[in-house]
């Protein structure tokens, strides 16, 4: 059966959830949907398909590919905050669920705990999206790994470094995403952050089929070595905001600077791009930077021409709208 089929009706709950063919063929169609949305056409691959967006946690770049990729195809997205809907409080999740897929053609989910999503994957009936949970961000793998080809023309043996808290949603699908696709991922990250073992031993069952690898290393200088990506997230998750002081203290070596960007070998030659999710502490210009100043990345690096950050943020919208018309019947 082709892959187009195969997919419908599923859901992506975390990057494992895809074959490696799977993964390559939402790339391939995100990469098809940009180039005709450049062209200026709109099209109706989501003709009067409803979309539940079910948020427990903020969002801007979600949130906003979801609608606009919806829209763009003739289809309806619906922002539910969890604090307005019933969801876990008066009603439980698995009703919820059921109740929500009598109405909605596909759900997204943003929230803790990666039980949710999978409950409502589970007794819903429809196709459901993770948009990020404590554990995974599959939907932002799939951008980043769109901008990664969209650089280099391949994905197969390039060198993507993660560097910051080894642990969090982000760096787990990146490396999950870069397994799969025979990347060469390296951790860096401050020992109590690396990433944990079952994490680690998933990417690197998916490294070991596809020809990539997976190194968990804590000294950056040594770990940038010949890197031709370069990523990084807040140093603190959403929900772990008591963690700050701590994460601080513990990261600050981590920063992604221009000096740490030159030890990659490859900053002259142009073989290195930054990547960063968004929102990213890059200057004071938040209530949270105001008086601290950059966190993770240095302002010079996140405005280096070498940084993609935007053109990533854009290919939310083409690789979401890829797995929605992918995915739904
Ligand atoms: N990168 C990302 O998921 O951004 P939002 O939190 O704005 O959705
Ligand atoms: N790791 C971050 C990603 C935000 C898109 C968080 O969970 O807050």
């Amino acid at each position: 059966m082709r892959i187009r089929n195969v997919l419908k009706g599923r859901s992506l709950l975390r990057l494992q959830d895809l074959s490696d063919e799977e993964l390559l063929y939402l790339l391939d169609l995100a990469d098809r949907l940009k180039e005709r949305k450049r062209s200026g056409k709109r099209g109706c691959l989501l003709h009067r398909r409803h979309i539940a967006m079910i948020f427990e946690k903020a969002s801007t770049r979600t949130r906003c590919a979801v609608s606009v990729a919806a829209s763009d195809e003739g289809g309806h997205a619906e922002y539910l905050s969890a604090n307005e809907i019933h969801l876990g409080k008066k009603e439980s999740v698995v009703d919820t669920a059921k109740v929500l897929g009598r109405m909605f053609d596909g759900m997204l989910f943003r929230g803790y705990k990666q039980e949710t999503v999978e409950l409502l994957a589970k007794h819903s009936g429809v196709p459901v999206w993770n948009g990020l949970t404590d554990e995974y961000h599959p939907t932002q793998a799939l951008a980043d790994l769109m901008t990664i080809r969209e650089n280099f023309g391949r994905l197969k043996g390039l060198k993507v470094v993660f560097i910051g808290d080894g642990r969090n949603n982000v760096a787990t699908s990146l490396m999950d995403g870069c397994a799969k696709c025979g990347m060469n991922f390296v951790s860096c990250a401050p020992r109590e952050l690396a990433p944990s073992e079952d994490k680690l031993a998933a990417a690197r069952e998916s490294a070991r089929r596809s020809g990539g690898s997976v190194a968990v290393l804590h000294d950056p200088q040594e770990a940038m070595r010949d890197a031709n990506v370069v990523y990084t997230d807040v140093w603190v998750s959403m929900g772990e905001e008591k963690k700050m002081n701590e994460r601080r203290r513990q990261l600050a070596p981590y920063q992604v600077t221009m000096d740490l960007i030159r030890q990659t070998g490859n900053a002259e030659n142009g073989r290195v791009i930054f990547l960063h999710c968004l929102p990213a502490f890059h200057d004071r210009h938040t209530d949270v930077t105001k008086e601290i100043g950059a966190m993770e990345v240095t302002d010079e690096v996140f405005q280096a021409p070498f940084s993609k950050v935007f053109d990533e943020a854009e290919n939310r919208v083409h690789t979401i709208k890829a797995l929605m018309v992918a995915t739904i019947r």
